[in-house]
């Protein structure tokens, strides 16, 4: 078979680690949501695979997934933002996941930073530790810091991708958070997609919270076992 991965790979090795989440060498049979979810965010707003739901049993593949979304998207000058479960899940992202975007972009080594190509953004794994000036006021809550990250990017062409693994263990109400401010830029047409991913009883879970009834539209991405043409 040929694989999105081929090209990179010069020796052999074991494609199937057993580290979960961990990328295998080489990715096969998701090509299909793969097109699906570039082509969403390249055409523009409206795309019901601007917000995908990944589900499926343990090891069949959703964080390898989702990683493969993130690559894309970054590849596409996109920012991606990774919210992480636990208790600080709301607050790791506006006290430090955010604010490290916007000194990313700030730093960025284009023009006076405002002026980014797409592989700039995407350079946000080595961050800089630089104030930066249009870092937002301490305070801002999720849905503001994201409207005002999605401002700055707008003009460049690119977007935020904001993705949440294990979405079974989330709380409610943080869940609700997130989901609440994805909805509102959404309605602003902002340049904005959400992909999470869990066990299937975290998905139908996620579908009943009050207040997120947009993600009832979203695209449902559930995995199977990959058949054997697909892996040998
Ligand atoms: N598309 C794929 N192609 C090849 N191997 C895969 C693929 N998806 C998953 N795997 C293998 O299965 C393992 C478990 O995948 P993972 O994404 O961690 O599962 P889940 O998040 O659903 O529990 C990975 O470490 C990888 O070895
Ligand atoms: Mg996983």
């Amino acid at each position: 078979m040929t694989t999105r991965s081929d090209k990179a790979i010069s020796i052999p090795r074991n494609p199937f680690h057993p580290t979960f989440g961990r990328s295998p060498a080489i990715i096969g049979g998701r090509d299909v949501e793969l097109d699906s979810f570039e082509l969403a965010l390249a055409e523009g707003p409206g795309n019901p695979w601007r917000t995908a739901l990944i589900s499926g049993t343990r090891g069949i593949g959703k964080t390898v997934l989702l990683n493969e979304f993130e690559a894309a998207a970054k590849q596409l000058g996109w920012i991606v933002l990774r919210a992480h479960i636990g208790s600080e899940m709301i607050s790791e992202l506006t006290d430090v996941t955010i604010p490290r975007a916007f000194s990313a972009i700030d730093s960025a080594p284009t023009g006076k930073g405002r002026h980014l190509t797409g592989l700039s953004i995407a350079g946000i794994g080595g961050f800089k530790t630089e104030v930066s000036t249009s870092q937002p006021e301490p305070g801002r809550n999720l849905l503001s810091q994201l409207q005002d990250l999605s401002a700055l990017l707008m003009p460049q062409g690119s977007g935020i991708l904001l993705t949440l693994d294990e979405v079974q263990s989330a709380e409610p109400a943080q869940l609700n958070e997130i989901a609440h401010a994805i909805q509102d830029l959404n309605r602003d047409d902002a340049e904005i997609a959400f992909v999470a991913a869990g066990l299937p009883s975290g998905i139908e879970d996620l579908l009943q919270l009050e207040g997120a009834t947009f993600l009832r539209r979203a695209e449902r991405v559930s995995l199977g076992r990959l058949d054997v043409e697909t892996t040998k």
